[in-house]
Formats: structure tokens, sequence, C-alpha cells
């Protein structure tokens, strides 16, 4: 799950259980190297309380634990000015001294350690680090014992944080690229008032509204690569592979990186089309929010499409059984839907019965709370 941190986003990135064998392996490794001298461990605090703790129990051998403290990130980024805030308390002097680091960035704050540890005549200074910014290490100290290496992206959790938040969480997340967007799957019957709405939540929430029928024509209309393609499928009288069209709503998606989010009209239609919706929103950092269903009886349906028959002189909307078969597909195509989002506890079936003003007051109150 995504926690929030203050006005910021993170997700998921690596869990508490894969954490605790990277943690034994560094424990596996620097006993072996120490043997049966006894070496005073020195935690950089905040941020090391946690894997300084976890080490030491899994440390097999007696071993001296002390914490010093410096601090030089603000928010999240890490500054050059290092403050020391607590100090050494005792001599280390002959000392085995390895510093266990939560995370090495800049190597702004490794700098700081080495001028500490410089007048101390430590008999050796070892430095380990469970996490390691490699991208961002600008230093040449030398790091003898790395837990993991990981991207230069902000994270937080099991000891690290973002501005006091974070510390406490088991497991370690990384800052979204993509910070919240809300993106919704609308559905509706034909005649619950699909577009209206649509056009609404747009202004309101200023999302972009993707329709795919829309979104075909205009490759098509434009002669794109992927129009072309999706046309010669329909000109041989077959249907356009999800693929394409998933690479066309990309193409759209990528065209409105800054959106506040979409809204997905017309599409998904399939549990796979769910799916590959769902993995293309993951690889942008973002997720399907909901789907949002107008819902609306049948009867009422009926009648507002045969009204609209007599002023619009479409053909479907005037002939009762067209449209009752047209209502019935609906509900057979998006019944599969329905499950689909709602085992992800992501459907929200709106009323579609009302005035348009409190029919978008109820969407709203849906979106509000995403
Ligand atoms: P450096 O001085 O840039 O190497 O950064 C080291 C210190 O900055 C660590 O001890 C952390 O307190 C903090 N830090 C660096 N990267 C992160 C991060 O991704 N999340 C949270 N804190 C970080
Ligand atoms: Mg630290």
């Amino acid at each position: 799950m995504v926690v929030k941190l203050h006005d910021l986003y993170f997700k998921p990135f690596i869990n508490a259980d894969e954490i605790d064998v990277v943690v034994q392996r560094m424990v596996n490794e620097i006993s072996a190297d120490i043997g049966d001298e006894i070496p005073v461990f020195v935690g950089i605090m905040n941020g090391s309380f946690m894997f300084v703790s976890d080490f030491v129990k899994k440390y097999p051998k007696p071993c001296e634990v002390t914490f010093i403290k410096l601090a030089s990130y603000e928010g999240v980024k890490s500054t050059e000015d290092i403050q020391r805030l607590i100090g050494l308390t005792q001599d280390l002097t002959g000392r085995t001294v390895v510093i266990l680091e939560d995370i090495i960035d800049s190597g702004n704050t490794l700098e700081e350690v080495h001028r500490i540890f410089k007048n101390e005549n430590v008999k050796q200074l070892l430095i380990a680090t469970l996490f390691y910014k490699p991208e961002a290490y600008d230093k040449d100290f030398k790091l003898h014992y790395v837990g993991k290496e990981i991207p230069n992206k902000f994270i937080v959790g099991y000891g690290l944080d973002y501005d006091g938040l974070g510390r406490d969480l088991p497991n370690v997340y990384q800052l979204k690229t993509t910070q919240h967007m809300t993106n919704i799957v609308l559905f509706g019957p034909p005649g619950a008032g699909k577009g209206t709405q649509a056009n609404f939540l747009k202004e309101k929430y200023d999302l972009v509204h993707i329709s795919t029928g829309d979104v075909f024509r205009y490759n098509i209309k434009n002669e794109t690569a992927l129009g072309m393609l999706a046309k010669s499928y329909m000109d041989k009288g077959e249907l356009v592979p999800d693929q394409v069209t998933i690479d066309m709503l990309n193409k759209e998606v990528e065209k409105n990186a800054g959106a506040n989010g979409f809204i997905f009209d017309g599409f998904p239609r399939t549990n796979a089309q769910a799916k590959a919706l769902d993995e293309l929103m993951d690889s942008k950092d973002s997720q399907i929010n909901a789907m949002v269903a107008l819902e609306v009886d049948d009867e009422v349906l009926v009648e507002r499409l045969l009204k609209r028959g007599e002023t619009s002189g479409r053909a479907d909307d005037a002939d009762e059984s067209i449209i009752r078969n047209r209502i019935k597909e609906y509900y057979d195509k998006t019944a599969i839907l329905k499950d689909y989002y709602s085992a992800q506890d992501k459907y929200y079936g709106v009323d579609g019965v009302g005035s348009i003003e409190d029919i978008t007051e109820r969407l709203s109150a849906v979106i509000d709370k995403l």
C-alpha cells in the first residue's frame, strides 16, 4: 500500500523480511572478519537506530554499542552542512570500531564521521551501511560492508524519515515519482448521462478525459502508426488487439504527464484489459483509484432514451427492444469489471437518477475520498 507522509506519497520498496535477510548477511560477514575481538558498533542517529538494534541482536558474540548523532537532511535533500549533535562520549583508543549507517547517500555524513575519528587512535575504523546509493556517492572513503545498493531515490521506513515521519515503519518505501493522481474508470449504461458527468468531473478535478472511441478516431484520422495498425485489423473485420489499444492509451497518458489524473471511458471492457490498464498505470508509478459506475434503473433509461430519440433522430434510440438490448449488453459486459474492481475495493456505484447537479454531487463525494 502507498503511504502518505506530510505532502508526499511513497510506495512499497523493500519489505521487512528482505531487510532481515540483508542484516543477517551483514552480521555474518562482519562477525567472521572481526572474530573474537570485542568491537564497538557506532550507530549514526537517528536513522540507524532500527538497523543497529536488529544488527546487535543478531550479532553472535559480545560487542559494545554506542551512538553519535549527526544531522544533514532537510526534507528529501541531503545538505552539505552536517551538524554534530552528540559526539563520542567514550575513549576508543585501540578499539575496532564499526560504523553502522542506515544509508549512505552523498557521503557527506561519512566524511564527518571520518573527521570525528581522525584523532581517536582507533585500531581500525570499518564502515557498514545498510543501504547505499552509488549514483549519489561522491566521496572516496571505502565502504567495507554494504547491505543493499539502491537507486538514487528518496526512501523512508526502517529508521529513515521524511521530516520526522516514517521512522517507525517496518518496511522501506520509495518516493513516488508520480505523485497522487486521481484515475477513474467511468461506467454507465446508455442514457445514464456519462458524457455530461465526465465533462463536469474533468472541469472540477482538472482531469483528462480519455474516451477510447475518440482516441481511436484520432489515431486513424491522423494516420498514426498505431492508428494504421488498428485499422489493418478493423479492415479485416478482426478485433484490435488489446496491446494496440493500450499503446494508444499510453501515448495519451504520456501526452498529459502532468495531469491530476484521468477519466477512462470505454476501456477496459474485459478482465485482460483491466489488468493491462493496471500495468500501464503501475509503469507510471500510479494506479486506477476507482471504477465509478452510474446506476440507473432500466425503466428510467428506456424512458430517457426514447425521449432522446424523439429529438435526436438516432435510430438506435427509437426502438424500445433495441434500447433494452443495449442496456442488457452493458450489464453483461460490465459485470466482470465490477467484480474485478470490487475485489480491489475500488468499485463505487453511484445513483444516476436525479438532477444533473445531484448526480455530480454524488460523484464528487466519491472522488473527494479517493
Ligand atoms: P549523506 O550524508 O548524503 O550520505 O546522507 C546520509 C544521511 O542522510 C543518512 O544517514 C540519512 O539520515 C539521510 N538520508 C540519505 N538518504 C536518505 C533517504 O533516502 N531517506 C531518508 N534519509 C536519507
Ligand atoms: Mg543517518
